[in-house]
């Protein structure tokens, strides 16, 4: 089973980034970690990153188009600013779990809105990295329980 693990704008930068917040791992590091964790779910991940908007709705729509069966999307700062993007979730008819590394709800107020969460099956934050794997294994659950 194929499913899209993607992630929005400066996530290119994590152990770099604001280290207190979002740690010192990298995304290659988080790649090796998704990977590895959706081959022991039987599944096979999808793993990209950008910082383009556009970019991030066409793979939205390639998920669909490839028959991806689910989707973990961690889409940064869109989260709080994009409708298009809520539209292309909508469009699709995939699970998709949003994820965010930071507890989101414990940080400035700007970040308490989502645009993305109405259009997501389920939300998981604050976990750091180990998110990722949670969100693989709820989106395998939600997938067979189908
Ligand atoms: C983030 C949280 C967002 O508010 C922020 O803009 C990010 C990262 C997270 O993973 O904690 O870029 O999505």
């Amino acid at each position: 089973a194929l499913v899209y693990v993607l992630n929005g704008p400066n996530l290119n930068m994590l152990g770099v980034r604001e280290t207190s917040v979002y740690g010192t791992i990298d995304l290659a590091g988080i790649e090796k970690l998704v990977h590895a964790r959706a081959e022991r779910l039987g599944m096979t991940a999808e793993f990209r990153q950008t910082n383009h908007e556009g970019v991030l709705l066409d793979w939205v729509h390639e998920s669909h188009a490839r028959g991806a069966v689910g989707m973990v999307i961690n889409p940064g700062a869109l989260t709080h600013t994009s409708i298009a993007l809520h539209d292309a979730i909508k469009a699709i008819s995939l699970p998709v779990i949003e994820l965010h590394l930071s507890n989101v709800f414990a940080r400035e107020s700007f970040r308490h809105h989502s645009w993305v969460s109405p259009a997501a099956k389920g939300v998981i934050c604050g976990f750091g990295p180990k998110g990722y794997e949670l969100a693989l294994e709820a989106l395998a659950s939600s997938v067979s329980a189908q």
